[in-house]
């Protein structure tokens, strides 16, 4: 079994009967859902999943889960997700599948964040990966410009065919080349305020616990 798999198989057992799950997206939280839709089927799992992503909601419709869209949920108890990058501050990069906009908006409603990846994610300093800045096409390019002009590196994120990537909102995704980031939380505060900015990928302060696997063993960080 692959360090995905183990890890979403392994967090898949946080989930308890009449719960409220964010179901994250990726290809980690892949493995989540399906070992969700097991449960659902053959042990008679009762719960309720709001997805992160389009993709994210046909899978998990597909494998048996119960999908609700989150105006239609009290509250959610847990969210289950992926993550790009995270550091010793359980502060991370998310949004390489194009999902953070939507990702944020359920983690930061949600009673507890567990991230879950492979062990090549574990980091001491952000910004390696990087970091998706999700945008108003109409905005796009000015703010691109500006990018350049900090010395941001950015590109436009594609798709295998060449064009710009459209997230499930209908926006465009800019990601940063930041090498590294010195002090996320100024960064973050930068980027938010830029008119057009829909979203960024630092998630900082939100996930609780971090699941990794390494090689055949499971890895728990908490905050
Ligand atoms: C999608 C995400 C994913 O959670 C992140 O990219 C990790 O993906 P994977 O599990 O495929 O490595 O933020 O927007």
């Amino acid at each position: 079994m692959n360090e995905k798999e183990l890890v979403g198989k392994e967090a898949a057992k946080y989930v308890e009967d009449g719960m409220v799950v964010g179901l994250g997206t990726g290809s980690t939280a892949y493995h989540l859902i399906v070992e969700l839709g097991r449960r659902v089927r053959e042990e008679g799992l009762n719960m309720i999943g709001v997805a992160t992503s389009v993709q994210s909601a046909e899978l998990a419709k597909e494998v048996g889960i119960n999908v609700q869209s989150f105006n239609d949920v009290k509250e959610i108890d847990v969210t289950i997700d992926g993550t790009d990058e995270f550091d010793p501050a359980l502060n991370g990069i998310k949004g390489g599948g194009g999902a953070h906009l939507i990702e944020k908006i359920i983690a930061v409603n949600s009673k507890r964040v567990i991230w879950i990846c492979d062990h090549s994610k574990e980091v001491t300093q952000l910004g390696a990966f990087p970091l998706p800045v999700e945008v108003i096409r109409d905005a796009s390019q000015h703010l691109f410009d500006g990018f350049v002009a900090k010395g941001y590196a950015p590109s436009y994120r594609l798709t295998p065919a060449g064009d710009k990537f459209i997230t499930d909102s209908g926006n465009y995704l800019i990601d940063l080349h930041l090498e590294k980031i010195d002090n996320a939380p100024q960064l973050a505060e930068e980027l938010i305020h830029l008119v057009g900015v829909v979203e960024h990928g630092l998630f900082l302060d939100i996930a609780d616990h971090v699941i990794m696997a390494k090689d055949d063993k499971i890895v728990h960080f908490y905050k």
